[in-house]
């Protein structure tokens, strides 16, 4: 309960439908071009990878009290990790809640109970917490019949990225609701023309890597060398652009080249880490049309660039012999200007 003196009086409703649940989910992303630059503007491509997601339950809560009151997140093994009151949830997933209630039934005294169920590996560069925020916004739509619009989801996700990540260029947040591969350049949003069908091959390193710290990092090397977010900024969009030609071209061993390179750069910034190269050098050496690190970086996935399905289980069978703790694969489908 607020105590501020011009706060809006909280009214409490009885639960409109007991027994209710809402349910809302997301799906993981990846990264394909434009990583770290896109936060400062350039251009970036993310792919969506519907096998590994998040669904939400929430439901009115059985305990007195406003906002996230319940949360557990079932352990996959089957064990109760992560359950428990409202305040062992994640800090923003709280704010996200209480953000939610607050913009879309202001003044209300409401609490609900959250369960989680993720399948997409944590702090990997795969989209885990923008895709657990919008599977939750989702669901609390859902519960309460907020009818929430594409924008409205898409600025409560922000709002959790923007405090799990500090800045963040929405990449994830639109990603992670698309079923398509998205494109955003200048602020727009659309998705890129494919002129022959790929596989992308995801391969996680098992090594954790913060995103927040990687922004931070990125930022700090910015701060300390005048010169190198432009010249970073203008290499990244080069090499997304030339990419982007590539594909709609259907000329994947160009487009691939481009990868390799994009990985160089962000390794140039000290995102790379020795394991996350030598995957990389093991996808080349292997066949992969290209390969490079993918999302925040300083661990989780590299993504491999495959022409056939073919190619892209035996990248995945060859980078799991080398020490990869798990591989999926995401597949681009051809795509004309007017699909
Ligand atoms: O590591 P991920 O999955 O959260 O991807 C982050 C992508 C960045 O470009 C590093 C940050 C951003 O907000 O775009």
């Amino acid at each position: 309960m607020s105590c501020e003196p011009d706060a809006p009086a909280r009214t409490t409703r009885p639960d409109p439908q007991p027994g209710r649940t809402g349910s809302g989910r997301a799906h993981a992303k990846a990264i394909l071009l434009g990583e770290h630059a896109v936060v400062y503007g350039a251009p970036a491509v993310a792919l969506p990878l519907p096998g590994l997601s998040c669904t939400a339950s929430v439901v009115f809560s059985g305990q007195p009290g406003h906002g996230l009151n319940g949360y557990g997140q079932p352990d996959p093994a089957g064990g109760a990790a992560g359950s428990g009151a409202g305040s062992q949830a994640p800090l923003e997933l709280r704010h996200l809640v209480e953000s939610t209630l607050e913009r879309f039934r202001p003044g209300e005294v409401l609490g609900v109970d959250l369960v989680l169920e993720n399948s997409i590996p944590v702090g990997r560069g795969l989209g885990s917490s923008a895709a657990c925020a919008r599977a939750t916004v989702n669901a609390l739509g859902d519960l309460l019949r907020l009818g929430l619009r594409a924008t409205d989801v898409f600025d409560l996700v922000q709002l959790a990225e923007a405090r799990t990540h500090g800045r963040s260029s929405g990449i994830d947040a639109l990603a992670t609701g698309s079923t398509r591969p998205v494109l955003l350049a200048g602020g727009r949003v659309s998705a890129p023309r494919v002129g022959a069908a790929a596989w992308v091959v995801v391969a996680d390193s098992g090594e954790f890597g913060s995103t927040g710290e990687a922004v931070a990092l990125v930022r700090e090397v910015f701060r300390r060398r005048p010169g190198r977010q432009a010249e970073f900024v203008s290499r990244s969009g080069t090499v997304t652009a030339r990419a982007l030609e590539a594909l709609a071209s259907g000329r994947l061993d160009i487009a691939g080249r481009q990868l390799t390179r994009h990985h160089r750069l962000l390794a140039s910034l000290g995102l790379s880490t020795p394991v996350l190269d030598r995957l990389v050098d093991g996808a080349l050496d292997r066949g992969a049309l290209g390969a490079k690190l993918t999302g925040g970086g300083m661990g989780g996935c590299v993504i491999a660039l495959a022409g056939t399905p073919e190619d892209a289980n035996g990248l995945a069978a060859g980078l799991v012999r080398q020490g990869a703790r798990g591989t999926w694969i995401a597949s681009i489908a051809e795509r004309g200007r007017d699909d």
